[in-house]
């Protein structure tokens, strides 16, 4: 049976930074009060033509780039997002043709916070079986555009951002090698998106009660989520006959330091144990995690033979855990001119719309003709 190596990681961030005293002047809260219950200084927005696919393939093209694979060597493509491009097509379609991975079949996963855990366990489970080669998964958000810049509550906590892995099939043991995924569909109003899917399209109405922005119970989902990380954890270790202490690294959803504190507790580590970048991007829902692994990475937090887990919640609820080994890098093949494929890919990304127009044209003819 293959393992499902992790070969390649990338994030992509907006430009744009939105601190606490940025808020303070559209609601009304404090620098103090926000980094005392969250621990989060400062978030990124997306600009106007940033969006959860251009991140999303922002960061995809940086994580190909570390694995050393082309676009083209891609045989799947999960998106995880909880602020998706479209209802459809999948934010998986749009990365697809923007990043020139022609051979891939592409599609979205939506369990909000949690997906970009569920997506690399589907992703893992799909290498292990002998099904693919060669996954990319991504967590890309835009949540910005869905929070209520007017709620104190909600608008502090959230931030735009995407992380991309790929991962890889290799006989060398190593890579993801045990996950957990669990929900709990009755605490689903706990955090929801209420308007713009099928019981709610968008209407006058629904845009004046404001159901097309984030809805959260802060307090109940703090609750829940210390609940579960610990567990989810322990969970996972076991089914690979793993200890808590066994583990160099935690890289926790980044949703509140607070919420991290408890797990550690829960596990009886020290948090020097647990990677934190809350503090710079707030909770970036799917792109917490990849996002916080390449700034592991960058600060040679992960190295070859370490043990690390991956944990996450969110609405759902939701909640997930993996536990990865990581065996260092693993045989490339000669350097990949990424460059100058994604050049190709555009090309015949143009031409194939070309082609789609013309077809369309002599359709109609033909059918005139016909007539
Ligand atoms: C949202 C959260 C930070 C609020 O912290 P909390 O300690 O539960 O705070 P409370 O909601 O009890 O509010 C305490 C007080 O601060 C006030 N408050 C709320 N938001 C505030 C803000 N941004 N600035 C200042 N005061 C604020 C409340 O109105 C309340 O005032 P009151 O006591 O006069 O009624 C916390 O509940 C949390 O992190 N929950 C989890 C959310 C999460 O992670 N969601 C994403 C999941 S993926």
């Amino acid at each position: 049976m293959p393992y499902a190596h992790i070969t390649g990681w990338g994030m992509a961030v907006p430009e744009q930074v939105r601190t606490n005293d940025d808020l303070s002047k559209m609601v009304e809260t404090n620098d103090e009060w926000i980094r005392a219950r969250t621990g989060i200084r400062e978030r990124r927005i997306a600009s106007e033509d940033e969006s959860s696919a251009t991140l999303g393939a922002g960061a995809a093209l940086c994580a190909l780039e570390v694995a050393n694979l082309r676009a083209a060597d891609l045989d799947l493509i999960i998106v995880a997002s909880s602020s998706p491009e479209h209802i459809f097509p999948a934010t998986a379609s749009i990365i697809q043709d923007r990043i020139g991975a022609i051979n891939a079949g592409a599609f979205d996963i939506l369990a909000a916070c949690t997906g970009f855990i569920f997506a690399v366990n589907m992703a893992a489970q799909s290498i292990r079986s002998g099904a693919s080669k060669n996954v990319l998964v991504v967590g890309a958000e835009t949540l910005s555009r869905f929070v209520d810049w007017t709620d104190r509550n909600t608008c502090i906590l959230f931030g735009d951002g995407a992380g991309a892995f790929v991962l890889q099939a290799n006989e060398e043991r190593g890579g993801v090698l045990a996950e957990v995924m669990h929900s709990d569909g009755s605490g689903g109003d706990l955090l929801s998106l209420p308007a713009g899917g099928s019981k709610l399209p968008a209407s006058l109405a629904t845009v004046q009660s404001d159901l097309h922005f984030i809805k959260m119970d802060g307090k109940s989902v703090f609750r829940f989520a210390t609940r579960v990380m610990a567990r989810a954890t322990k969970e996972t270790l076991e089914k690979v006959g793993l200890e808590p202490e066994d583990i160099d690294l935690v890289i926790p959803h980044q949703a509140n330091t607070r919420i991290i504190e408890a797990a550690a507790r829960g596990l009886k580590l020290p948090m020097e144990k647990f990677m934190v970048n809350l503090d710079r991007y707030g909770n970036t829902s799917t792109a917490s995690v990849p996002i916080a692994t390449v700034e592991a990475f960058q600060n040679g937090r992960i190295n070859p033979g370490d043990t690390v887990v991956m944990v996450g919640f969110g609405g759902g609820l939701t909640w997930g855990a993996l536990v990865a080994e990581w065996t260092g890098p693993l045989p490339s093949e000669r350097k990949v001119r990424h460059g100058w494929f994604l050049f190709l890919a555009r090309i015949r990304s143009v031409l194939l719309r070309i082609l789609r127009i013309v077809e369309g044209l002599l359709w109609g003819r033909y059918r005139r003709k016909k007539k």
